[in-house]
């Protein structure tokens, strides 16, 4: 298994609905540095297996099932996340945009790779790796799935292999 992502093969039938929310939902500042609006898992039932993972790791019960923006021509740096121990993300709108994953060494990132993100694919993402976002043409939207920290990014890899999501 991947140390900093696993490509789903589900294929999302949500897009449609989480991309008609985009311009209704309204984008706060949460932790200190994200534009986020939270969302209700209901908007996600039609994705089964994934509503099943969200009910598993309890996702929905710490509204962590959020949409985060990022205004053009902007970067998100480097940071892991304090939070949640992985987050399973898919990318709704914005694809001139680069997610990078890689270890700190002094001044440098090593080993980096980019995440790899398709339209209507979920990616699981071992957030306790260094991560960042540059983003360019257009708003940025993502949808972001985060998993308490009581779990590890390990055992929802696992979840996902053992399921077949
Ligand atoms: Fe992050």
């Amino acid at each position: 298994m991947d140390e900093y992502f696993v490509k789903l093969n589900t294929v999302s039938k949500c897009v449609p609905a989480l991309k008609s929310l985009i311009p209704m939902l309204e984008y706060k500042l949460v932790y200190g540095q994200n534009n986020a609006a939270n969302l209700n898992e209901e908007v996600l039932k039609n994705d089964e297996k994934i509503y099943g993972l969200i009910k598993r790791f309890n996702v929905d019960k710490e509204s962590k099932i959020s949409i985060f923006k990022v205004t053009p021509n902007s970067c998100y740096n480097w940071h892991t996340d304090g939070i949640r121990c992985a987050a399973l993300n898919m990318l709704l709108a914005g694809y001139d945009s680069m997610a990078l994953m890689g270890r700190k060494d002094g001044i440098f990132f090593r080993d980096v790779e980019r995440v790899p993100y398709e339209p209507d694919r979920y990616v699981l993402l071992n957030t306790s790796i260094n991560h960042s976002v540059y983003n360019f043409a257009e708003d940025r939207y993502l949808l972001s799935l985060g998993i308490p920290m009581e779990f590890s990014y390990q055992e929802v890899a696992n979840y996902i292999k053992e399921n077949e999501l």
